[in-house]
């Protein structure tokens, strides 16, 4: 058995969770698909590991790109009105902060989104590009550029827009297969005194809310304030800005300039000091999270059989990517959860990959609504209750996981 290694340095890492074989989380084969040659019938090891010498969490086993659809993959970032005002937010205050006095400048971001940052710096004149190389995603209008960052594509970029002052990305570093390329391509692309802005889940909150379903095959890195600083000096860059940011179960955004340009400000150094007392990777830490996964695990099959035996309905709320983890590794399937609504039309009417729970309109959610919804967009919550305060008058009572398994 070859040991897993480091994507960064080589080192062999410490896998410190592993949760089984796992089908692709965007694989929603069609009810017709036989077993064998559906879509979902590929698995690979779902294992988490840590280097000791970048402190890089990512995970064992790489998908092979080839295994990996880019065409028609249903994902769209802003669906939630909060994550909508999230990215016009994100627009506005690079415009406040790094674009300001440079309106007219050249600005990209990387990997998919619907194009709502961009589409905010356009409104303010600023002229956007997207590198994506599926051209999946609107991008609200943008000039899309399809490859993936590499210094080959931006130096094509460059020869006719010139560097780039800021260049963002949005839930998309964490899922490089090859960071020294993309450092390579931010080389070519940012101006002398530009920023690589980027924003993904944080490796501290995952483990502070025992939130295992962000490990999944579209997320191959968990970074962390020590993790990106040393990735950032490795490529010669530095890591001056954090910020703390609330969506998706909690994440933190950097700001990389190039080194020597500019110096910390001072959250980087209260980020770094708290992840070192908190010890993220020291080994107790992390074989003490493993135990709460497998808590997780055992509270959320041990709950869904006593309803099921008390003859309490149960429905999935929100097909997400992060469900297909939790279904996979709990062993959940229609016997316990018969049926998840989610808002995204290219999911409906399909199976979720490897539980094959059929997937139903958000319409179908109060027609009638079952007793218990078990919410895998947990991280939605808020906007999600809000809305769906009717379930809750009719006596319907949510099932969340995160931190721990409990009904409300
Ligand atoms: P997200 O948390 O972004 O998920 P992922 O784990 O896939 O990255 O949620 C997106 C998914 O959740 C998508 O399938 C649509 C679904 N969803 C709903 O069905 N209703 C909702 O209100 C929200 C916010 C999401």
């Amino acid at each position: 058995m070859t040991v897993p290694s480091c994507r960064i340095c080589g080192t062999p890492l410490h896998t410190f969770l592993d949760l089984g074989h796992h089908p692709l989380s965007s694989a929603f084969p069609a009810p017709a698909e036989p077993l064998a040659g559906a879509c979902d019938a590929f698995r690979y090891r779902l294992a988490v590991g840590h280097c000791e010498r970048c402190a890089l969490v990512q995970l064992t086993d790489d998908v092979p790109h080839e295994r990996r659809p880019y065409e028609g993959y249903p994902y769209h970032s802003s669906g939630s009105a909060t994550m909508r005002e999230h990215f016009r937010a994100t627009g506005r205050r690079l415009l406040r902060t790094e674009l300001r006095g440079h309106r007219a400048a050249f600005a990209v971001e990387i990997g998919c989104t619907d194009g709502v940052v961009l589409r905010t710096l356009a409104d303010a004149g600023v002229r956007p590009l997207a590198f994506e190389p599926s051209g999946r995603c609107g991008y609200g209008g943008a000039r899309v550029h399809r490859a993936f960052l590499t210094a080959a594509s931006a130096r094509e970029v460059v020869a006719t827009e010139g560097r780039a002052r800021v260049v963002y990305a949005a839930n998309t570093v964490c899922d490089v297969a090859d960071l020294p390329e993309l450092f390579a391509g931010l080389d070519e692309l940012l101006a002398a005194d530009g920023v690589f802005v980027f924003e993904d889940p944080y490796f501290g909150e995952i483990v502070g809310r025992t939130a295992f379903d962000q490990f999944y095959d579209e997320h191959r890195c968990y970074f962390t304030a020590t993790s990106v600083r040393a990735l950032a000096e490795r490529f010669g860059f530095r890591l001056v800005g954090i910020e703390r940011l609330p969506v998706h179960g909690g994440q933190l955004r950097y700001t990389l300039a190039r080194a020597g340009r500019r110096a910390p400000a001072p959250a980087v150094a209260d980020i770094l000091a708290e992840e070192e007392a908190r010890g993220l990777t020291d080994p107790a830490v992390l074989a003490a999270f493993a135990d709460r996964v497998d808590r997780v695990r055992r509270d959320l099959v041990a709950l869904l059989e006593e309803l099921r035996a008390a003859g309490r309905t149960v429905a999935g709320y929100a097909a997400t990517a992060k469900s297909c983890t939790v279904t996979t590794y709990c062993g959940l399937g229609p016997h316990l959860v018969p049926y998840v609504c989610d808002s995204t039309p290219a999911k409906q009417g399909r199976l979720t990959p490897g539980a094959r729970i059929p997937v139903r309109p958000p319409a179908a959610f109060g027609a009638p609504y079952p007793d218990h919804a078990l919410l895998f967009a947990w991280n939605h919550a808020a906007e999600i209750m809000a809305r769906e305060q009717a379930f809750r008058a009719a006596g319907g009572r949510w099932i969340l996981y995160v931190p721990e398994v409990h009904v409300v």
